[in-house]
């Protein structure tokens, strides 16, 4: 992650640690390959319109920018994303208490039409402890904050769909 970021998560782990909760990252910087191979993985699988609620394509992620991080329970399996985290007791420290580090739950519950994307209680995103206050309390998404339309209708071929009829 960024310098700024990164050490921003250290002190949220470390205040989530004194709290009694220990929280590990899965992912944090990705690039392009990255985002692209598991984008492609996903498409292939699922389809387009399944894959573009849950992954960024490739070149727009907030992974590639240093400043999101997902994370998870420490004893979490690596690889487990799980919309369960949200009601677990470190899911909740995290929704309550991000904002004070400058992060966001970015893709909260119900507001999939606004953020373009699925719950995803584990991916949080550094926007400096300012916005993350103003943000938190007005209760918004980022989208609506910054009067951003949902994860856009990119110009972006990917070819033909799988999941098409
Ligand atoms: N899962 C989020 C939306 C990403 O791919 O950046
Ligand atoms: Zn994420």
């Amino acid at each position: 992650m960024r310098d700024e970021a990164a050490g921003a998560l250290e002190e949220l782990f470390a205040a989530a640690e004194e709290a009694g909760h220990r929280l590990a990252v899965t992912t944090a910087y990705r690039d392009y390959d990255h985002q692209f191979a598991l984008y492609d993985s996903w498409y292939r699988e699922h389809g387009q319109e399944w894959t573009d609620a849950v992954s960024a394509r490739p070149g727009y992620s907030e992974h590639q920018t240093g400043l999101a991080v997902d994370i998870l329970t420490e004893d979490s399996h690596p690889d487990e994303l799980l919309d369960s985290f949200g009601g677990m007791p470190e899911g909740r420290w995290a929704a309550e208490n991000a904002h004070e580090f400058g992060f966001l739950i970015r893709y909260p519950e119900g507001a999939e039409d606004i953020t373009g994307y699925r719950y995803e209680p584990w991916h949080l995103r550094y926007v400096g402890t300012e916005t993350a206050a103003s943000v938190f309390e007005e209760d918004v998404t980022l989208e609506e904050y910054w009067d951003q339309p949902p994860a856009p209708d990119y110009e972006y071929d990917y070819g033909e769909d799988p999941a098409a009829p």
